[in-house]
């Protein structure tokens, strides 16, 4: 489904768009498994323990998401976004930092439409969830020296 800028969705949809958000989520997790492992040289260090705190904290995502599309009625998806590699512990920071403000953007969406749809209880888990990755983006910027790019766009 391609993503969707109204708010006004329906159940099934929502389900499908989560079930996009969780295909992220798995991406995350595997993404922070490798990283964290690949990441070497002295001045990662510090990143690459807090990118291990990142994997677990993907997981718990990932099974708030999942509850949530099955209490719509959804399937779940078995199928991560494909994860992007490298050799360059920048490259690879990088490619964190872009799938995190992506994250961003759309459980922002997300939110709206729950609320839209009068799913508050949904909207709650995923401004938890959100908190999260908002530290995320936060560590992955400061890591690259930069400032955490406007994910309200
Ligand atoms: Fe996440
Ligand atoms: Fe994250």
């Amino acid at each position: 489904m391609p993503e969707q800028k109204s708010n006004e969705v329906t159940r099934d949809q929502l389900a499908e768009l989560l079930n996009e958000d969780l295909a992220r989520e798995y991406q995350a997790v595997i993404a922070y498994v490798v990283y964290s492992q690949a990441l070497k040289g002295a001045p990662y260090m510090q990143i690459a323990k807090e990118l291990v705190v990142h994997a677990g904290e993907e997981l718990s995502h990932a099974l708030t998401i999942a509850k949530q599309i099955d209490y719509l009625g959804g399937s779940m998806t078995v199928t991560p976004k494909p994860v992007k590699t490298s050799d360059d512990p920048k490259q690879m920071l990088r490619f964190d930092l872009e799938n995190e403000a992506e994250t961003l953007r759309q459980y922002r969406e997300r939110i709206r439409q729950c609320e839209a749809l009068g799913e508050f209880a949904i909207a709650e888990s995923i401004r938890e969830i959100m908190l999260q990755e908002q530290d995320h983006l936060i560590e992955l910027a400061t890591a690259l020296g930069e400032d955490p790019p406007n994910v309200s766009g």
